[in-house]
């Protein structure tokens, strides 16, 4: 691993803990912690007495994080999982109720700065981009792969590339002459897809697609959405920090079907199509990073957070 020195600033910090309003009884999951920025300042806004159950697929992550949250010792579960498995902690470590929620979802930046994750083009890595080194697909994997259908597909979906079919069938030429290892020569094999302006935007598109595919984070999103909101105490508040449409698609999609329920009850449903709101949207737009934050963490720039409380 490369000797690199993490300047770590948590996205949107303030935002996330006010909305949240931790309190000293409360159990907050992070089901993100990355390097626990988020964590550490909703635990200190409660003089370190509320319990926090912590996620994180990234073992390394994890780690660096146990030492920065060292003086909640105690008052932390660190758990190396994807928090789509929520259920399934919540009832194996006999969690009674979830009071705040956060969620900080994609990658940290050591995996963008640590070129052995592979999730920058403009390092030379190896082909992997993997959150957890438990998992054996990687990005080389599904590259080297995948028939053309299956990678359009993921660029078209994933990546919204207009010209996912002529990128798909480039790289199904090039790898049949030579598999693709590292990124930059991945990306430099391939860029002939666009015209010089536009490289750089066309081939972090190809690399977001492929990473969402690889750690399959779209349906993770949904999934621990679902289970998360399931075990939420009422008047419990979640807010979720996604970075690009996608993302941001489904977490309001899913936040506004809870605030606007479909009426299931037939005699009911002749007044209204909706019932009774579950949920109160607390942010009725996605809050951004302001002009300030962008300058200092220039990767906050497409940052959205929404924040819900469960009625
Ligand atoms: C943007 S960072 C979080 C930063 C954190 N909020 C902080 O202040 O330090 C996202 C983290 O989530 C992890 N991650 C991504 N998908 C995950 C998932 N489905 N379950 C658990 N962790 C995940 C990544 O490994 C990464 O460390």
């Amino acid at each position: 691993m490369e000797d690199f020195k993490f300047e770590h600033v948590s996205v949107l910090l303030d935002e996330v803990c006010d909305f949240l309003d931790p309190k000293e009884t409360d159990i907050i999951v992070d089901g993100t912690l990355g390097l626990g920025g988020h964590t550490k300042e909703l635990l200190k806004r409660t003089d370190g007495k509320a319990r926090a159950y912590t996620f994180d697929l990234d073992s390394r992550n994890l780690k660096i994080a146990r030492d920065t949250l060292q003086r909640f010792e105690g008052r932390v579960s660190y758990i190396n999982d994807s928090f789509s498995t929520f259920d399934h902690y919540y009832k194996v470590m006999k969690m009674d109720g979830v009071d705040k929620v956060v969620l900080d979802l994609g990658l940290s930046s050591p995996h963008l700065d640590i070129a052995e994750h592979g999730f920058s083009f403009k390092r030379r890595g190896p082909l992997d981009m993997r959150y957890s080194r438990k998992q054996k697909i990687t990005a080389a994997t599904l590259l080297n792969k995948l028939p053309a259908d299956q990678l359009t597909m993921i660029l078209k979906s994933f990546g919204e590339l207009s010209n996912a079919k002529l990128i798909a069938r480039k790289i199904v030429e090039e790898r049949a002459v030579a598999p693709f290892k590292y990124t930059d020569e991945f990306a430099s094999r391939i860029e002939i897809c666009f015209h010089p302006k536009d490289r750089i935007k066309g081939l972090t598109c190809i690399f977001q697609a492929i990473r969402i595919a690889v750690n399959d984070e779209l349906r993770t999103l949904s999934k621990g959405l679902e289970s998360l909101y399931n075990h939420l105490s009422s008047n419990g508040r979640i807010a979720v920090i996604s970075y690009h449409s996608l993302e941001d698609r489904i977490v309001k999609n899913f936040f506004r079907k809870l605030e606007k329920p479909l009426e299931t009850d037939p005699e009911k449903s002749l007044r209204s199509i909706y019932a009774d709101p579950l949920v109160e949207m607390i942010t009725k737009k996605p809050v951004k990073p302001g002009e300030k934050e962008v300058e200092v963490n220039p990767r906050s720039r497409s940052a959205k957070l929404r924040v819900i409380r469960k009625i």
